[in-house]
């Protein structure tokens, strides 16, 4: 596990768009794509608009990126809590990316049916089930939740099913989230992670001072991939102490 340690958002949005650069120019120089999931939330919007410009976007092969969401609240794609439509606006409506190689969740048809429909598209990409995205983009909540894997819902102890739909009263949502277990098998898996809301779990997860099975975050450890965590002061005050 690696910590980066940044000042506020906009200097760990800069810093994940280097990384993720040289990530993805690094893999293509040896692989013929590059499987990129996306998190939802807000935390990630700034570094999209980033990656949308140069000088990041002419050092990126987009043509040979396939993108992938890690969940999806059902919700129209027009309405501004869909995760695809943010990714929609703030980079993949801007790069060349070939239209059949970015899978959005489909929040037309019944939670249930989307939710096999994406796990039948991840189960072909992935038909080995060894290693799936070569990087996988996450965030966590205040309460410790990541994906649409929350604190006391069922949905967290799937390990069969890739993908799951689930019903969320707090927000009177419903949502399509990838599992634990395809997301393990990221290739690299990083964490972004700002502001103070989020310091009391981070401080516990960071320091390994949480117990375990705790928050539903703990799920996600990768199996043989690289675990990075991006976070900024106010989420980690505590760094280094
Ligand atoms: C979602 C996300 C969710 C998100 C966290 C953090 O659909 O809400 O996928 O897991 O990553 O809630 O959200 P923020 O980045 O907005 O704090």
């Amino acid at each position: 596990m690696q910590v980066h340690m940044t000042k506020d958002a906009s200097e760990l949005s800069k810093e994940v768009a280097e990384w993720m650069t040289s990530l993805i120019e690094q893999t293509l120089a040896t692989k013929e794509r590059f499987c990129l999931l996306l998190s939802g939330g807000s935390t990630p919007k700034n570094l999209y608009t980033l990656l949308a410009d140069d000088p990041f976007r002419k050092h990126i092969d987009w043509t040979k990126l396939h993108i992938f969401f890690g969940d999806e609240r059902v919700v129209p794609f027009n309405d501004e809590r869909n995760n695809g439509r943010m990714a929609y606006d703030s980079l993949l409506s801007k790069v060349p990316i070939p239209k059949d190689q970015i899978h959005y969740m489909d929040t037309n048809v019944k939670p249930e049916i989307a939710a096999s429909d994406y796990e039948g598209l991840l189960r072909k990409y992935f038909d080995d089930g060894n290693t799936t995205f070569d990087l996988a983009l996450l965030g966590m909540g205040d309460d410790g939740h990541t994906l649409s894997l929350f604190p006391g819902n069922e949905a967290i102890n799937q390990t069969k099913r890739w993908v799951i739909s689930l019903y969320l009263p707090s927000q009177q949502m419903h949502r399509v989230t990838l599992t634990a277990d395809v997301v393990n098998r990221s290739a690299c898996i990083a964490f972004l992670v700002t502001g103070p809301g989020k310091a009391p779990i981070l401080n516990r997860l960071l320091r390994q001072t949480a117990a375990l099975h705790s928050y539903p975050v703990q799920l996600i450890h990768p199996t043989n991939g690289e675990l990075h965590w991006f976070v900024d002061e106010a989420a980690y005050p505590d760094y280094g102490k």
